[in-house]
């Protein structure tokens, strides 16, 4: 592995290339174009809003994150991405029924003009939707070709330094590690076989890599979370980061059951419910790839409350979670979660969650972030898995044989401490007992 250095600086344009151009990419894309002419703020950026301490308190050095490490300003940041429909980003973003039209119009040509590259695509992974703006001719391996001209293409009609990847297309069915999965060399004989279990957003991740472009997971799909991607990632230099954008009702699990355990208190079951109406809603309705979502969404709470190591508090807990499809709601997703909880001496509490969020407003910002922190990484000489951006992810990636952190707050001081870390700056324990040593 090359060594880890200083980043470069963010010259230049950087190519944001999205798969899948649906509710999350183009509120992502509206934003951040509104954000450029000023008429909105990156509201649940932390990489634009959020502020990091930099050395001792009393030194009173807290800059803007964005201000610290040097990031690619939002103005350098041009779109590009692939969709199975042909609707440019302004008709996609009208379909997905996420923002006004107040917000949408004023930002209208810019989206119009962002028009879907055929995508890579196979019914089999996506059965409820179907669409005519696929690429059909070849093999996988083929195909992967085509989308590495894709990205060539763009990259020179942008005038592009740099591009990233972000996967927001839909959620995949649900496929566990086989045998083709295990090196390159078997991975790129299965491509070129077009094997039925390599999935469309390993073909987007396939080309990204070998043409040394980061590549995100928003989706819980397994992608770049096999050994062959990411011994590509780690031979062409390039990071990788996944899997699945923590929005909602995973990102208030994270917040919460960490308070739960840090106080000590039981938990008997976690009951957790949801109802949404949009595309995504739609693709999650079909049983398989709902398995994919579902996995994901269980692995938190064990992952935190570890019950081997704290039996008498959580061994027994229920965790369900359930996903209801209802087209009223579109995008405005309701969770209910109903905790039930005990404290001294066992006495039973229950905590009620009723979260009326919108999910891509969540998710947009996380985009955001993972575009401008994974190339961050590949100029700091970073690469393979990045887990130091669990912060993003409902089931963060890592090392093989290293279990995922999924508590927020702990996700945070690893995401702070890697950038204090890039930039030469100490890192921060909290342990604080210094202060009081030199009085
Ligand atoms: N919204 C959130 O808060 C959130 C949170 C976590 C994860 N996610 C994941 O992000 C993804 C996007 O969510 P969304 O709400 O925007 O869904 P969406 O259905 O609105 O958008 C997905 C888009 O991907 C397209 N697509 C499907 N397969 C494709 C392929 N192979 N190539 C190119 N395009 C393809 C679809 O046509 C659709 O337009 C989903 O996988 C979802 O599970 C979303």
């Amino acid at each position: 592995m090359s060594k880890i250095k200083k980043p470069t600086p963010a010259t230049g344009k950087l190519g944001v290339l999205i798969p899948g151009l649906g509710a999350v990419g183009t509120t992502f894309i509206a934003g951040v174009e509104a954000m450029k002419k000023g008429k909105a703020e990156p509201i649940g950026s932390f990489t634009q809003m959020g502020r990091i301490r930099l050395g001792k308190r009393t030194e009173k050095r807290v800059p803007l994150v964005k201000d610290f490490v040097p990031l690619t300003p939002i103005d350098d940041l041009v779109f590009g991405g692939w969709d199975i429909f042909e609707d440019n980003v302004y008709e996609a973003a009208k379909v997905a029924d996420v923002l006004e039209d107040k917000d949408l119009d004023g930002v209208k040509t810019e989206l119009e003009q962002i028009k879907p590259m055929k995508a890579v695509f196979e019914k089999s992974y996506v059965s409820n939707i179907d669409g005519p703006n696929v690429k059909t001719e070849g093999s996988k391996y083929d195909q992967a070709l085509a989308l590495m001209d894709d990205m060539k293409r763009f990259k020179e009609e942008n005038n592009c330094e740099r591009l990233v990847m972000v996967w927001c297309a839909s959620t995949e069915k649900y496929v566990e590690h086989a045998e083709i999965h295990l090196n390159i060399k078997s991975f790129e004989e299965a491509l070129k076989n077009s094997d039925d279990r390599i999935a469309p957003s390993m073909v987007y991740a396939y080309a990204a890599l070998k043409m040394g472009v980061p590549f995100s997971n928003g989706a819980p799909n397994l992608t770049v979370d096999i050994p062959a991607l990411i011994e590509l990632a780690k031979e062409t230099g390039t990071p990788i980061a996944g899997k699945d954008f923590k929005t909602g009702q995973t990102l208030m699990k994270t917040i919460l059951a960490p308070g739960f355990k840090a106080r000590s208190l039981g938990v008997d079951g976690w009951f957790s419910t949801n109802i949404l109406g949009n595309r995504d809603g739609k693709v999650l309705d079909s049983p398989e790839n709902f398995k994919t979502k579902e996995v994901s969404k269980l692995s938190v709470l064990d992952h935190i409350f570890k019950a081997d190591d704290n039996p008498k508090l959580y061994k027994d807990m229920y965790h369900k979670v359930r996903i209801n499809y209802y087209p009223p709601h579109g995008d405005n997703k309701e969770s209910w979660d109903n905790i039930d909880i005990f404290g001294w001496m066992g006495y039973k509490m229950q905590i009620k969650v009723n979260f009326l969020c919108r999910d891509s407003i969540l998710a947009a910002p996380i985009v955001l972030d993972l575009a401008l922190l994974t190339d961050l990484a590949a100029r700091s000489n970073m690469n393979g898995v990045q887990e130091w951006l669990s912060f993003y992810f409902k089931s963060p990636q890592t090392a093989p044989g290293l279990y995922p952190e999924h508590d927020i707050f702990k996700q945070l001081i690893k995401l702070e401490n890697t950038m204090r870390h890039l930039m030469g700056e100490d890192l921060i324990t909290h342990l604080g007992l210094d202060y009081y040593e030199e009085l």
